[in-house]
């Protein structure tokens, strides 16, 4: 067979046959590589039917200076560009390291978050007590190098954490804090959602409609979604909006998607927009320095580069704003000389400001190894796949417009003085082939490792995500390429007993499944993989030992350039302007103290939404005339 007559067909267009169409396909867990790679090549060649936008690599800026510029046009930036380009006598310039997006990244169904071309594919450092048996004894974290930021490789799950999570930003002797208390913040959670489903917004408190990011479930639901949703009913779960404040429920989640297609922020937000003629949008520029006023500690300009060492200015007549994520503001602020003093020096890069940048870096983490196999799912087929491809093409339906059973998942308060949730529970689902299936005793990276659609699959891997860890680590320069190098992570994970504690605690319910009703009627078992060294360990010894092993980090980092009312602990106010500097402002996920009990892109969107509101504020005599963007 050949791939040339079965290709995909886009707007009408046949895409044309490429390269490889008559290699025989030996593996098929190169399927989902291959099509891919066809469908970019054929991208290039038709044009992306999503984004008119064009490359703007190469272009000189006529007029480098800005009322306000951008660095990052990530899950935030991309917020922010289209709040502040709605006022049309401010010049806003958005400055993205990565390149356009790309529809082949916007099929539910294909995990991009492997898919490196668009990744900053950053690791944790070497340590004794977790990602032990990863490679390298690293954990990787991926977070998005391209226009919409992580929200273009992410889950897509739309969850906003707990009212008390939030309110424990509020810190009684910062007033100014108060503005950060969850009854503060819905209006801003609210002005960017556009609610799809009845029976969510409904309840009109928590959610609303006519906001660029679109969110909704699913339609597309199959067998193993309903077993597990009843297994975890079975448990004592209702099914409940986890969005409303509750403390427990299995969830059939809302996800950021339109017309079953991928919405980043990028496509919500900024493609709409790219045509105002007072924004100015630059892929493939990696900003390396901010420039600041040694005398005034006020900031002029940023410096980006195109290509390594070709550094270009950029000024800025009203404010900076850095958006380029907790790991890269790190790298960034760092290299201006904003950063702990010590560590500066250590590079010889002298202090502007010595603040705690990088510092209080935070993760959510979970463990691999815990997997369940469903044992009468037949093979999928090669033209299935590709039948289910053009299906999405053509009318975006079918298995491609789903992430299958991680469309559901399930919040479980631990312990009775919790604030709500610790955990939840996220499944995955694997394709993993019959003959390796057989032995059993396969890799917990073969578990992991996506080489169809994740909408197929006979494995489930169980992850137990700890929502709230109270390990803390840090994240420094490179210190033998600072400028290109990867920045270095200390991520602790489960440093601290209490994650570790947790995380075993966690595993337990999660077996518990096992034994329900719903699980043995549809004949799920528990997947024995290889979990050596830990295999010979009994009970939770064990998977204490799988825990610190096979450590997974969820690569949603935060509190790096924290909020708070000192400059010993923290790096912004909470107004989001970095302490002891004019004229610049850090928002994105950094800015997050403690994590809240959830994903964070609709928090890092709702900091968006209340960041805009602020500048426009402090910037504009007369407010709110311009201030419609939706
Ligand atoms: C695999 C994965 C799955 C996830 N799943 C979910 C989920 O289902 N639900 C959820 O709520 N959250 C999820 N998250 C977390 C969430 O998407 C992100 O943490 C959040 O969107 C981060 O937003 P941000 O604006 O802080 O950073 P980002 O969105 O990462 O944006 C930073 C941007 O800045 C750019 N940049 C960096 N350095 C520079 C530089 N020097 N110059 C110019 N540009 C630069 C980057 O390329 C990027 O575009 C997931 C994250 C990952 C990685
Ligand atoms: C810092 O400067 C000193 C003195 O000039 C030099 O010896 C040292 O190698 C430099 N360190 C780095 C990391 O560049
Ligand atoms: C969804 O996408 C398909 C395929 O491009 C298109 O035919 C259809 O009109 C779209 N539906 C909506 C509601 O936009
Ligand atoms: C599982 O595989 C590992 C090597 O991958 C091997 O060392 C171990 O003995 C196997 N265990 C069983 C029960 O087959």
């Amino acid at each position: 067979m050949t791939l040339t007559n079965i290709l995909p067909t886009r707007g009408g267009a046949r895409v044309p046959a490429v390269g490889h169409q008559h290699a025989p396909i030996s593996d098929p867990g190169m399927y989902l590589l291959r099509i891919l790679v066809l469908i970019s090549i054929s991208s290039r060649a038709t044009g992306d039917l999503f984004s008119k936008a064009t490359k703007s690599r190469s272009d000189d800026l006529h007029n480098s200076v800005f009322d306000f510029i951008i660095v990052g046009g990530g899950t935030a930036g991309c917020v922010l560009a289209s709040r502040l380009s709605a006022v049309p006598e401010w010049r806003v310039l958005l400055l993205e390291s990565g390149d356009e997006e790309n529809i082949d990244y916007d099929i539910p169904g294909v995990p991009t978050k492997d898919y490196r071309p668009i990744l900053w594919n950053y690791k944790t450092e070497r340590n004794a007590f977790s990602c032990i048996s990863r490679p390298s004894g690293s954990c990787e974290i991926k977070t998005g190098k391209v226009l919409g930021g992580s929200t273009v490789v992410n889950n897509m799950k739309y969850t906003r954490g707990s009212k008390s999570d939030y309110d424990g930003w509020h810190n009684s002797a910062a007033a100014a804090s108060l503005d950060w208390k969850f009854g503060n913040l819905l209006e801003f959670f609210k002005a960017s959602e556009d609610n799809g489903d009845y029976d969510v917004l409904m309840n009109s408190h928590y959610h609303g409609r006519g906001g660029e990011m679109h969110v909704q479930r699913f339609k597309h639901v199959d067998r193993y979604m309903e077993v597990f949703t009843a297994a975890f009913g079975e448990m004592g779960l209702k099914n409940l909006d986890i969005n409303a404040n509750v403390p427990e429920a299995v969830v059939n989640n809302q996800f950021a998607i339109a017309n079953n297609t991928r919405l980043s922020t990028n496509n919500a937000f900024l493609k709409p927009i790219r045509h105002r003629k007072n924004l100015v949008v630059k892929t493939g520029a990696t900003v390396t320095k901010i420039v600041i006023s040694k005398q005034e500690k006020s900031v002029e300009a940023v410096l980006y580069e195109y290509e390594k060492g070709k550094e270009r200015p950029a000024y800025a007549k009203r404010e900076v704003l850095l958006t380029a994520g907790a790991i890269n503001n790190v790298k960034i602020l760092h290299l201006s000389g904003i950063g702990p003093k010590a560590e500066l020096k250590k590079l010889n890069i002298t202090t502007i400001h010595d603040l705690p940048v990088g510092l209080n870096y935070q993760d959510q983490v979970t463990t691999g190894g815990l997997a369940f196999s469903i044992n009468d799912v037949a093979p999928v087929s090669e033209s299935q796949i590709i039948a289910d491809f053009k299906t999405w093409f053509q009318s975006r339906s079918g298995h491609l417009a789903s992430v299958g059973i991680g469309q559901v998942s399930a919040f479980v308060q631990l312990y009775e003085n919790s604030k709500g949730p610790d955990v939840e529970y996220v499944l995955e689902g694997n394709f993993v082939r019959s003959d390796k299936f057989l032995l059993t005793n396969i890799s917990v990276a073969v578990a992991e490792e996506h080489s169809l659609p994740i909408s197929y699959y006979n494995l489930v891997n169980v992850y137990p995500v700890l929502l709230r860890p109270k390990s803390k680590g840090k994240v420094l320069l490179n210190k033998r390429n600072p400028k290109y190098g990867r920045p270095t992570i200390q991520a602790n994970l489960l440093k601290e007993n209490e994650d570790i504690e947790t995380l075993v605690d966690s595993i337990d319910i999660a077996l518990q499944l096992l034994d329900t009703k719903e699980l043995k009627k549809a004949e799920i078992k528990f997947a024995p993989l290889d979990l050596f060294p830990c295999d010979r360990i009994k009970n939770r010894d064990q998977w204490n030992c799988i825990a610190r092993h096979f450590t997974k980090a969820m690569s949603n980092p935060i509190g790096t350039c924290r909020m708070g009312d000192s400059k010993e602990d923290s790096v912004v106010d909470y107004e989001l302007r970095v302490h002891g500097i004019e004229r610049l402002r850090i928002v994105d996920a950094s800015v997050m103290p403690t994590h809240v009990r959830g994903g964070i892109f609709a928090p890092t969107m709702m900091i968006a939404e209340k960041a805009s509101r602020m500048l426009i504020k402090d910037w504009r005599e007369s407010k709110n005339q311009f201030y419609n963007g939706r």
